[in-house]
């Protein structure tokens, strides 16, 4: 692999002689876009300041901490500093964008308190944002420590419009993202999105979290924004307990000055370490379909009896399917013993090792593999992390044995915490998600997490961990829907995190086994998902029956998941957005555009394709009478020939939206 192209490294060590001197810092990114300030009050309180050009993105905001082994936050002096330039260019083994260039400046600050504790804080500024980490460097006074309080703040400069959904109300991350002002939020989670009053677009977030706890943003008054780390559980408040030496994840903000801008910003990936596993060729992204979706239409369970779906012959039927049309892989759940019972709550404790006696693993592992395909395991927890743990080596060996080269892992429970009562999105939790991705990897298995902690850009470590849910995606379609406008949304908070197992491809939108309810969305609206929504691991949802005989699954037949660079082409956020992605290592571009309620005529200008190339552009939208209530599944597909000085003007239907395949001539 193409590595690295370019690093140039340099290290200044900048050791002030004035106290007056060391009290203010300066950090400015490559191109001077990003400026961040970072110093000590008249009370030795740090803090930093982050401008972009003349417009301010964090206000004067605290830094530091309150251990059990003390005070971080005041009384500090500066002892030393330092900075690095760093330039370098590497390469994603899959992703939306083949090759990233990491080009920041780093200031490290290091501050030590009344009692002699010191700590680092390590700043990196880039073109297109900045972050910052705590390191705690093994000392005599700080070995074995808990964290009361992380104080990181991200003061506003007005009180903007932004994109969030809450925290600790118990469904995890699978709510409707809110539009409202600051003063009106109280705990959010992260991907945080502001629409700033100066005109600039910018998101809140981490990256690399490891042996720590989630943070959340919490306002506490006057546009300060607080990072609130989630306790251990109910019982204990404690934030997390740490063994120095220990670098917390980086607090992230990326800026752009279009909403498109924080999708094709890299920042969080370049924050996190290099590929750790090696050869990760066992690591393909693809395209699945799966024996899920009649659960939750009713027309299967995952449980025993009549009904249940994860049955030999039934299994058999997708695998045929899957391998007629290219898929890669079929997932199958409710394929083990635990599911007959109260399965939430630590209730019924799930096997991952034991099937039921009507699915033959053995023959249907060697009837997938004679067709090219293979069967994607199902590890549903029901958070009952202890029982997962004792079966976590046998589950994979499992897989392993079977060919099954991805696992989809679940986490349902009830309210914001496990059953042994800690918090979902604690420390406690974000270890035993990590144990799950090493043991992934040792297993050369891929893992699609649902209910999981949120991606914090470890794709990059370990290139297996490839998809997650954590968000509302299309099952919430048959469990009250999902606003169309929802999809407008996610682009820009959600998938801004990385990749999002939001199963896309319902055809059967009138739901004709669901009496009363439908989906609210097209067919066009649900093939341009493919690109507009990102994941390596694309699943088209729907039962195979309901796409026999629909010229419209040409698309998702042909649509990659993987890329060698990423557009977007226009957006707002909640509105529309059109994103164009390039095949990786191919010249053919797949571009998908999602509207909201209203309908909308865009133009897509094809200046991105390679001049002098002929290109044939088969359009598959809406049609005239298309609507997402009461006409959703009329589409059209036209030819295009399109060359890179085209504009193409197109109508999405209230609710709709349209894919585009363009192919090099
Ligand atoms: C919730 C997951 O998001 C869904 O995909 C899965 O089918 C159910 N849990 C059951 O495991
Ligand atoms: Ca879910």
């Amino acid at each position: 692999m193409n590595r690295i192209v370019i690093v140039i490294l340099l290290l200044v060590e900048i050791s002030c002689s004035s106290q007056q001197e060391q009290d203010y810092l300066q950090l400015n990114s490559p191109s001077n876009t990003v400026n961040v300030s970072v110093g000590l009050d008249e009370k030795g309180n740090p803090y930093y300041t982050a401008q972009y050009g003349s417009k301010t993105v964090a206000d004067t905001s605290k830094l530091g901490f309150l251990l059990d082994k003390g005070d971080l936050q005041s009384g500090l002096k500066i002892i030393g500093s330092s900075t690095s330039t760093f330039d370098e260019t590497w390469e994603q083994p899959w992703g939306e964008e083949r090759m990233i260039r990491n080009n920041c400046q780093e200031l490290i600050v290091q501050f030590e308190n009344r009692e002699g504790i010191k700590y680092n804080v390590v700043f990196r500024a880039f073109d297109d944002g900045y972050a910052f980490r705590y390191e705690f460097p093994k000392q005599e006074k700080l070995l074995n420590f808990s964290v009361i309080d992380e104080v990181s703040e991200f003061k506003m400069s007005d009180d903007h419009p932004s994109w969030s959904i809450p925290a600790y109300h118990g469904n995890r991350y699978e709510y409707i993202y809110d539009h409202k002002p600051i003063s009106e939020l109280d705990m959010v989670h992260t991907p945080f999105t502001v629409e700033a009053t100066n005109g600039l677009f910018f998101h809140i977030h981490e990256a690399a979290l490891y042996d720590y706890s989630s943070m959340v943003i919490k306002n506490t008054g006057n546009n300060v924004l607080k990072c609130d780390l989630v306790p251990l559980s109910k019982s204990d408040p404690t934030k997390s307990y740490l063994t120095a030496p220990f670098k917390t994840p980086w607090r992230t903000v990326q800026i752009g000055e279009q909403p498109g801008d924080l999708i094709t910003n890299y920042m969080i990936l370049n924050l996190n370490e290099p590929n750790k596993l090696g050869d990760v060729s066992f690591v393909k992204p693809g395209k699945y379909i799966g024996v899920w979706w009649e659960m939750f239409i009713g027309v299967g369970t995952w449980h025993q009896g009549s009904k249940h779906a994860a049955n030999t012959a039934n299994v058999k039927k997708y695998i045929d399917f899957a391998s007629a049309n290219g898929f890669d892989g079929v997932l199958v759940e409710g394929w083990n013993y635990g599911w007959d019972g109260p399965w939430m709550g630590g209730g019924t404790k799930f096997e991952f090792t034991k099937p039921y006696p009507d699915f033959d693993v053995k023959e249907l592992s060697k009837y997938a593999a004679d067709r090219n395909v293979y069967i994607i395991g199902h590890h549903e927890t029901g958070a009952d992390i202890e029982n997962y743990e004792s079966q976590l080596e046998q589950s994979f060996q499992f897989l392993e044995d079977h060919g099954m080269k991805a696992v989809k892992t679940g986490y349902v429970e009830n309210g914001d915490t496990l059953p042994n009562g800690y918090y979902h999105h604690g420390q406690y939790f974000v270890q035993h998600f990590q144990r799950v991705i090493e043991t992934g990897a040792r297993h050369k298995t891929m893992i699609v997490a649902h209910e999981p902690i949120k991606d914090t850009g470890k794709r990059r470590t370990y290139p297996n961990m490839v998809s997650r849910e954590g968000a509302k995606g299309q099952e919430y379609n048959a469990m009250g829907g999902n606003p169309t406008e929802h999809v407008t949304v996610i682009p820009f908070t959600r998938n801004l995190a990385g990749p999002f197992d939001y199963t896309p491809g319902v055809f059967d939108i009138l739901l004709k086994t669901r009496e009363g309810e439908q989906v609210e969305t097209t067919i066009g609206k649900e093939l341009a998902l493919y690109t507009v929504i990102y994941a390596p691991m694309m699943m088209a949802n729907d039962l195979p029956e309901n796409y026999e005989g629909h010229p419209a699954f040409e698309y998702i037949k042909s649509v990659p998941t993987d890329w060698e660079q990423t557009k977007v082409l226009n957006g707002e956020i909640g509105k529309y957005v059109t994103i164009a992605r390039q095949e990786r290592q191919g010249s053919d571009w797949f571009i998908g555009g999602v509207t909201d309620k209203e309908a909308r005529t865009i133009d897509i200008k094809f200046d991105f394709l390679e001049a002098g190339k002929s290109y044939k552009a088969t359009v598959f939208s809406d049609a005239d009478d298309t609507h997402y209530i009461d006409n959703p599944t009329a589409y059209d597909i036209k030819d295009y020939d399109v060359n890179n000085e085209s504009t193409l003007s197109l109508k999405m239907a209230p609710g709709g939206g349209f894919a585009i395949r363009v192919l090099l001539q």
